[in-house]
């Protein structure tokens, strides 16, 4: 497949121009739907693809092995504290010879600044699986189902309530290049990060949750906690309670919203268990639709 996108790195939306985001959401379409007839789609025969986690996960390390596996190819899973990376080998060295063996590597971490360095001393594609300041698969796979579900991204309003963490930073980006509105609902203190903002291409911010809901299209939420934030759970629960995504909320978004979350959820914390399972969740297409945005951007972009 001859993408153009070959020997790319996928770090941050921001990297990517809408025409090559839109090129993966259109590539995740017809990759769903042959999967749906049972059609073959090895698209990267006999490539090895490097999983590497200094964080826990389900979706990204089941949708990256099982999509790798799809297409042909060998996932591993390979976690940071078991490899000599957890003993002070260096991102540099290990990025050089982790090159040596594998096509491509996606690394979940908490500094985005270890995978910019990661894919500076890479020679083959480095994929961001989720850092403390972004999280651009997730991205991907909201905006295919947005598309999917709303029937087009143009002018879409996306309203994000609670904490402005690293997935509000990437839903960010891909709003203001696929052409949505994006506002955020969140209280002081917990906005979201100025440079990232300036990066993804600004935000609508309010502080009152219904503000923002007020004729959403899109109706999104996250955890109150984020992976390393633990010890702030207390603080974190008292300061966002205002901002449950619940059915009192939805009530003020558009008739036909769509709900969603990255997922993993805590029920009654940021959203309802009514919500999370109601009629207009669209939260498991999600989960399931990081399979195809990731299988049809490493088709895309491992050589
Ligand atoms: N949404 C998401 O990235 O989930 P995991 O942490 O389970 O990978
Ligand atoms: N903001 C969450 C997303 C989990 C997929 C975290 O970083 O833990």
């Amino acid at each position: 497949m001859d993408s153009g996108l070959k020997g790319r790195h996928f770090t941050r939306i921001a990297d990517w121009a809408a025409e090559e985001l839109l090129a993966v959401l259109e590539l995740a379409d017809e990759l769903k739907r042959a999967r749906a007839r049972g059609e073959e789609h090895a698209l990267l025969p006999g490539r090895a693809v490097g999983l590497l986690f200094a964080k826990p996960s389900t979706r990204t390390r089941v949708s990256f092995e099982v999509g790798v596996a799809q297409l042909g190819g060998t996932a591993l899973y390979l976690s940071a504290n078991e490899l000599q990376l957890g003993r002070g080998e260096t991102i540099r060295d290990t990025a050089t010879v982790l090159s040596r063996y594998l096509d491509a590597i996606m690394i979940r971490t908490f500094a985005q600044a270890d995978v910019e360095e990661f894919a500076g001393a890479a020679s083959v594609p480095v994929i961001n699986g989720l850092t403390d300041s972004t999280h651009p698969c997730q991205a991907l796979a909201d905006a295919m189902t947005i598309r999917e579900r709303l029937g087009r991204l143009e002018g879409v309003r996306v309203a994000y309530v609670g904490d402005g963490n690293n997935v509000l930073h990437s839903l960010a980006a891909i709003c203001n290049r696929l052409g949505m509105e994006i506002v955020a609902a969140t209280p002081a203190g917990y906005e979201p990060d100025p440079d990232e903002i300036a990066r993804a291409g600004g935000i609508d911010l309010v502080r009152d949750p219904r503000e923002a809901a007020a004729g959403a299209d899109v109706l999104y939420t996250d955890v109150w906690t984020s992976m390393g934030q633990e010890a702030e759970r207390e603080r974190r629960l008292r300061d966002l309670a205002a901002y449950r995504v619940d059915d009192s909320l939805l009530r003020v978004a558009d008739e036909g919203a769509i709900v969603l979350h990255c997922l993993p959820a805590h029920y009654g914390e940021e959203i309802t268990e009514e919500v999370l399972y109601g009629p207009q969740s669209a939260v498991w297409d999600e989960a399931e639709n990081r399979l195809h945005v990731q299988k049809a951007l490493l088709a895309l972009i491992v050589p």
